[in-house]
């Protein structure tokens, strides 16, 4: 299994950076490959609604916005599965989150069948460490990307400054079952 985990927090210290490596260590203990993506390292713009407010994504299921969202799709579409750890900002995804998830979904959800993740599972974790708030909205945007990408929900994780401790073992354990591929 080569698993893809994106991260989009600009915080490399921080909780979502302690969630993602806590995917990481569970996806490496299964033996399987792990392939890291820091969002906000790469140039990923928000979607531009092109022309009438489709462009070529509805068609050809490309964007035509041209920056590092291109090699990031055909990641995406080499991996055997997707790890998306995100800051709650506002009850909500990070910016750099929703740009790139709202490209995809364009591109992927216009497919009649073969999505770049169809029936590949996605792990979704929402790391609220400020007041703890917002955790279940932000992730209820998740679990309707996951449906609109045609993907299989392997699980949704809220994590908060008090639920730390044990949340990154349950992600940890989460990457763990997924890189070993259990379905039930
Ligand atoms: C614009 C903004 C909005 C935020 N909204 C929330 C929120 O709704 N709930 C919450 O618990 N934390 C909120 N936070 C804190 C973040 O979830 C996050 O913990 C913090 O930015 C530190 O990032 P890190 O998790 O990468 O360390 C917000 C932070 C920012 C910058």
């Amino acid at each position: 299994m080569k698993i893809l985990v994106i991260s989009s927090s600009p915080n490399k210290e921080g909780l979502t950076a302690a969630c993602a490596a806590a995917a990481v260590a569970g996806l490496v203990q299964s033996g399987g490959v792990v392939e890291e993506v820091y969002l906000n390292n790469l140039k990923v713009g928000m979607c531009k609604a092109c022309d009438n407010g489709w462009g070529t994504c509805q068609e050809e299921h490309e964007c035509q916005e041209l920056d590092d969202f291109q090699a990031l799709h055909a990641q995406v579409r080499q991996a055997d599965g997707l790890v998306l750890v995100t800051p709650v900002y506002w009850g909500e995804m990070s910016e750099s989150a929703k740009a790139f998830t709202d490209r995809l979904r364009r591109c992927e959800a216009t497919r009649d069948v073969g999505s770049a993740l169809q029936g590949k599972p996605v792990l979704a974790v929402a790391a609220a460490g400020g007041s703890g708030g917002g955790m279940i909205s932000c992730l209820g945007s998740m679990e309707r990307w996951i449906q609109h990408m045609h993907a299989r929900l392997f699980d949704l994780i809220p994590v908060n400054r008090w639920s730390r401790e044990y949340k990154l073992e349950t992600i940890r354990a989460a990457g763990k079952a997924m890189g070993e591929g259990r379905r039930e």
